[in-house]
Parts: structure tokens; C-alpha cells; sequence
């Protein structure tokens, strides 16, 4: 594992309980990441993960041990913590994110009731593919935003022109092949990608000298 200053830990989670459009445009961040920037990288699919919902039973909070839950979130919360910046995809499900991306999103309460600053200025962004060319990305994309601003953390998109909100993609049902074929998406992703490098690179050195 490197502390080299320019070299970034980047997170890919994608909340798709499929290994297709989601998994596909992930995996494209992650390799983007690695070839260009040097990224060290690591990953984490919701397809065939045991995934139990908060319960808001408190037991984080009351103990700060963690969750009562013992499922595959525990290994996912490891790979939070090991990382400088994530990239978050979901498919769109009823015009926003899928449950399985709200779920892994609601149980991270309980690592920050063991330390509210445990993600603090970790960079975040944010891709989602719907079946419909406009079928609920951007809120989508909102949603992760702003469970990154709750928790501390940067969101970045690839900026105006291209890359609004982060990466927007249009699967046509189709999965991965026909992902891979969204030109516009993928350079979204790309722009959203190094936004995402950059920014974590500047805040390394900018902790580096506090
Ligand atoms: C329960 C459910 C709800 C969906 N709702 C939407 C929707 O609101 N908008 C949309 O564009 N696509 C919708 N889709 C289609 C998926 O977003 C699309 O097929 C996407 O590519 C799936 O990603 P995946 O291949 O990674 O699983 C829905 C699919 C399912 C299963």
C-alpha cells in the first residue's frame, strides 16, 4: 500500500444486485483510475451480497461497536475506511437509487457512531444507469450526494458540459454491452473520474500540512 501523496485509494461500490450495466461502468471507473492515475483500487458488488436493512434499533449508537448485523456490510466497511475517495453507481430503480444502494448508504451509521469523523474529507462520486435514457439518474445521483455531504465527506462530479452531476448512463435494459456503447456516459465517467483523482490528491497534501 503506498502513502505516496499522489497516489489514491478509490473505492468502487455498485449497488446493483445484477453483475451487468452497473457492475460494467464501475469496473471502468476502477480501470480508468488505475491506468491513468496510478490508483490503487478495490471493489464492491451488491450482486449476491447478504444485505439486511438498518433496523434503527440504536444498538450502534448505544454500544458504538458497530452494527448488530453481521452480513457482508462488515467487510464493505473496512474497504470505506481503507479508501481515499469512492465511486458509488446504482442502477435507477422507480425514478431515484436502488434499494440495495440506499441499504449499504443507511448502515453506515453505524461505523460513524463509532467515529463521526470517520469518512471526514473523503472524496465521493456519484454514477447511475436507468433503462430509460431520463429515468431518475440525477436523483439518483443526489441521493449518494448528499449522504456524502451528511457524512463528511467531498462530492465531485466531472463538472458543466458533460459531466453535471457525476456519470449518467443509459443502458436500454440491455446491461453491459450496450453500456459500454454509451459514448457520452463513459466520457462523463472519465471527467467525473479525474475530478474525483485530483480532488483526493489535494486534500492528501492539504492534511499533510495541518
Ligand atoms: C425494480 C426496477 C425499477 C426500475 N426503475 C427504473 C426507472 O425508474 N428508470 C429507469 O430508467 N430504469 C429503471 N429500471 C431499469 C434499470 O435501471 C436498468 O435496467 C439498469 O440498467 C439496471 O442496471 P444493472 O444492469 O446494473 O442491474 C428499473 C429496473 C428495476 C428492476
Amino acid at each position: 500500500m503506498s502513502d505516496d501523496n499522489n497516489t489514491i485509494k478509490l473505492l468502487g461500490i455498485s449497488g446493483s444486485p445484477r453483475k451487468k450495466a452497473t457492475d460494467y461502468i464501475i469496473r471502468e471507473a476502477l480501470k480508468h483510475a488505475e491506468e491513468k492515475y496510478s490508483a490503487e483500487t478495490d471493489y464492491f458488488s451488491a450482486s449476491g451480497k447478504e444485505l439486511k436493512f438498518c433496523i434503527h434499533c440504536d444498538y450502534c449508537i448505544r454500544t458504538q461497536k458497530g452494527c448488530i448485523h453481521e452480513d457482508d456490510i462488515v467487510d464493505l466497511y473496512e474497504k470505506m475506511k481503507w479508501a481515499d475517495a469512492w465511486i458509488i453507481g446504482t442502477p435507477a430503480y422507480q425514478g431515484t437509487l436502488s434499494a440495495q444502494t440506499k441499504t449499504i448508504m443507511d448502515r453506515c451509521r453505524a461505523v460513524v457512531a463509532q467515529d463521526p469523523k470517520v469518512f471526514l474529507n473523503k472524496v465521493g462520486a456519484a454514477a447511475a444507469v436507468g433503462g430509460d435514457r431520463v429515468g431518475g439518474q440525477e436523483p439518483a445521483i443526489q441521493a449518494i450526494h448528499n449522504f456524502y455531504v451528511i457524512n463528511e465527506m467531498l462530492p465531485v462530479s466531472g463538472g458543466s458540459f458533460g459531466s453535471n452531476l457525476g456519470g449518467t448512463f443509459w443502458s436500454k435494459d440491455k446491461g453491459g454491452e450496450v453500456v459500454g456503447e454509451d459514448e457520452e456516459g463513459l466520457r462523463g465517467l472519465r471527467r467525473t473520474v479525474k475530478k474525483l483523482v485530483k480532488t483526493a490528491i489535494l486534500m492528501k497534501q492539504v492534511e499533510k500540512q495541518d
